[in-house]
């Protein structure tokens, strides 16, 4: 998706509003530009952050095309121990979204009211029905629309236009400049204004995210890891992706 639409806001609200349920939650930041790390490096957000860039791997279409690059992946974004993982992901179509998609349960797409944002969107969503040809119809999809301003024509025509995608749309997030101040400090909405209608948001999202992913009957990653593992080590053993915890 395009840069500046709200991915890693979006990423690092979600998971902490899922921290706050009690939820074990890690971000794993995919983004080269690291703008998640940062956040999470002030040492005030309740997550525990990854850096797992993975922008070297470049080709989607080898990614599809190499079952082995795909299961070592697998095998990585597992040494992450959480119950949920958020992926925050870089701004454009690459590897590591590919590779995610691969592994995901859910794809949240945060969508802008601009017409270059819903195109990016349908963009997403091709590569999204690549996954789906491979992984028996998953990963389901949740389109967030995102830095709304509800004054506007386009902003009132957001959900209309998002629809005619075919894909759930969730509760939106509008363009709130508390969003910006928190995360200018290092905080999650909840700590920098809790009750705030920004903060309700991010929480009706983080409800329909736990919803989605409860009636979730994706393949168990765990045994889609040991079968990697095994084929790794009859294959000789593979070096590890680089990857380090934050
Ligand atoms: N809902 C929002 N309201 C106001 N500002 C926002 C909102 N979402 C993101 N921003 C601001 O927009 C900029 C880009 O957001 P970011 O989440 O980093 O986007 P991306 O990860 O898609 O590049 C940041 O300065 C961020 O504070
Ligand atoms: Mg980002």
């Amino acid at each position: 998706m395009k840069g500046g639409v709200g991915k890693t806001t979006i990423a690092v609200n979600l998971a902490c509003a899922l921290a706050s349920q009690n939820i074990d939650v890690a971000l794993v930041d995919a983004d080269i530009q690291a703008t998640a790390s940062e956040w999470i490096a002030l040492g005030k957000l309740p997550i525990t952050g990854y850096a797992i860039p993975l922008e070297s791997l470049h080709s989607v279409r080898r990614w599809f095309e190499s079952e082995e690059r795909i299961r070592r992946l697998v095998n990585q974004m597992l040494t992450v121990k959480a119950d949920i993982e958020v992926i925050d992901l870089p701004p454009h179509l690459s590897g590591s979204a590919v590779a995610s998609l691969a592994v995901c349960d859910l794809v949240v797409i945060p969508c802008g009211a601009s017409a270059a944002d819903i195109s990016a969107t349908a963009k997403t969503l091709e590569l999204v029905e690549r996954a789906r040809e491979i992984r028996s119809g998953h990963p389901p999809v949740l389109i967030v629309p995102t830095r709304i301003d509800w004054r506007t024509g386009a902003g009132r025509a957001i959900e209309s236009a998002l629809a005619q995608l075919g894909e759930p749309i969730g509760s939106g997030i509008a363009q709130r400049v508390s969003f910006a101040d928190s995360l200018s400090i290092g905080e999650w909405i909840g700590q920098y204004a809790p009750d705030s209608p920004g903060h309700h948001e991010i929480e009706n999202l983080a409800e329909i995210v736990r919803g989605v992913l409860g009636e979730s009957n994706a393949p168990d990653l765990r045994d889609l890891a040991e079968q990697a593992r095994t084929a790794e080590a009859e294959a000789g053993g593979l070096e590890p992706e680089p990857g380090m915890a934050t």
